[in-house]
């Protein structure tokens, strides 16, 4: 009976590894032309050798998926010994160290997530002495641990990374209120408790354009971006911030569901969007779905209309390898599941390939 089991266990890993086969069309091949292909991992996903071969396979950008937010990567200890008040010390931790050093070592360029966010930032960085408990810090430190924050994080992936291309960068993360109605509201976000109004966004901006590496474009990234209040939040915000030169790009984070936002009221909102002159980012796209038949169809639908914007689209992120992986529980929203190609996958790659050339210009 071992005998059959430990021989039963063989052929699993075994047929797994080569379940992650080659003969898989490639993602990023099938859509060279138009973006490149991205998926966000988690440190304990990428240090599996298959993974890694398919993740290499398919995708040409990684976004980490929670090892680069604020809480992961802000040192409390070392900021209230040498920050003097002023100075959030920043370390890249284990887990994020296996994901950069992949995409350094396989010259897979990397988009930033996250910088400026109300969720996943410790409450210590806003108050006196970098303390957990205490007053709230002024204004004025604040701005000042912002700019040393966003250098302090740029100057530490460039010292641990010399190789690595980081192409680029959410500066700001869901600042708008869920669905609509303006800036996430006071008690919502210590940021905007501290500072009162947008100045923390602009001036993340201003910060992020004076440190990041050159070719980083910068980001102002949000979801329910497809509903018509929301899109307007988000578009007024990125039009001042472009005025001021300070944003790139508009990250449509794009967590959708077979049943809705429709296709035609997202293309709306990306349409808006690239209207602004600025580019725009598919940054965290799954679809929960329960039957995967309407899902196939509506992720061909919607790479249709991704394709035939491809111009100002550099990129087209989904937030997850395989449907097991992804935060959403059970809700079947990638194109792979056990990094198996589903029918979303092969209505995906029937979309593209009579297009136009991209426009390069
Ligand atoms: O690492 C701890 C572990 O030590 C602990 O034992 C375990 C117990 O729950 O939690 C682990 O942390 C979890 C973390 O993911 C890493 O797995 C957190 O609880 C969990 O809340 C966290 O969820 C992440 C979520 O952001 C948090 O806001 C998801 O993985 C991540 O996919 C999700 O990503 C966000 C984007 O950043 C922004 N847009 C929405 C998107 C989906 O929610």
């Amino acid at each position: 009976m071992k005998y059959y089991c430990a021989l039963a266990l063989i052929f699993l890993v075994i047929g797994n590894s080569f379940c992650l086969e080659d003969d898989v069309p490639s993602l990023k091949e099938h859509f060279a032309k138009y973006f490149k292909i991205g998926t966000c991992v988690s440190g304990g996903e990428i240090v599996n050798g298959n993974a890694q071969h398919f993740i290499n396979h398919h995708f040409n950008s990684i976004t980490p998926e929670n090892e680069l937010k604020p809480d992961a990567i802000l040192d409390q200890a070392a900021s209230q010994q040498q920050g003097n008040n002023v100075n959030p010390i920043v370390k890249i931790g284990q887990q994020a160290y296996y994901i950069l050093k992949f995409c350094s070592e396989n010259g897979i360029p990397v988009r930033g997530h996250t910088l400026v966010w109300h969720s996943q930032t410790p409450d210590w960085l806003f108050r006196e002495g970098f303390n957990n408990w205490g007053n709230y810090v002024s204004r004025d430190v604040m701005n000042i641990r912002l700019e040393n924050f966003i250098k302090n994080t740029f100057a530490t992936i460039k010292r641990d990374f010399p190789n690595l291309t980081l192409y680029a960068y959410d500066v700001c993360n869901e600042v708008f209120a869920g669905s609509g109605g303006g800036l996430r509201p006071k008690g919502e976000s210590k940021w905007m408790d501290i500072y009162g109004d947008d100045t923390y966004i602009i001036n993340a901006f201003k910060f992020a354009r004076k440190y990041a590496p050159q070719g980083c474009k910068l980001y102002i990234n949000d979801f329910n971006e497809y509903m018509p209040a929301k899109t307007q939040n988000i578009l007024d915000e990125a039009v001042k911030l472009k005025n001021m030169g300070i944003i790139d790009g508009i990250g449509m984070q794009s967590h959708i569901g077979s049943d809705w936002p429709s296709v035609q009221d997202y293309q709306t909102a990306l349409t808006r969007f690239i209207q602004t002159g600025l580019e725009v980012m598919v940054t965290e796209l799954d679809m929960k779905a329960t039957d995967l038949s309407l899902q196939a169809n509506k992720y061909r639908d919607l790479f249709q209309v991704l394709v035939n914007n491809n111009a100002r689209i550099p990129s087209v992120t989904f937030w997850g390898t395989t449907d097991e992986r992804s935060w959403i529980k059970g809700g079947n929203p990638l194109l792979f599941s056990n990094y198996q190609p589903k029918e979303a996958y092969w209505k995906v790659m029937t979309v593209g390939t009579n297009n136009k050339e991209k426009n390069l210009k």
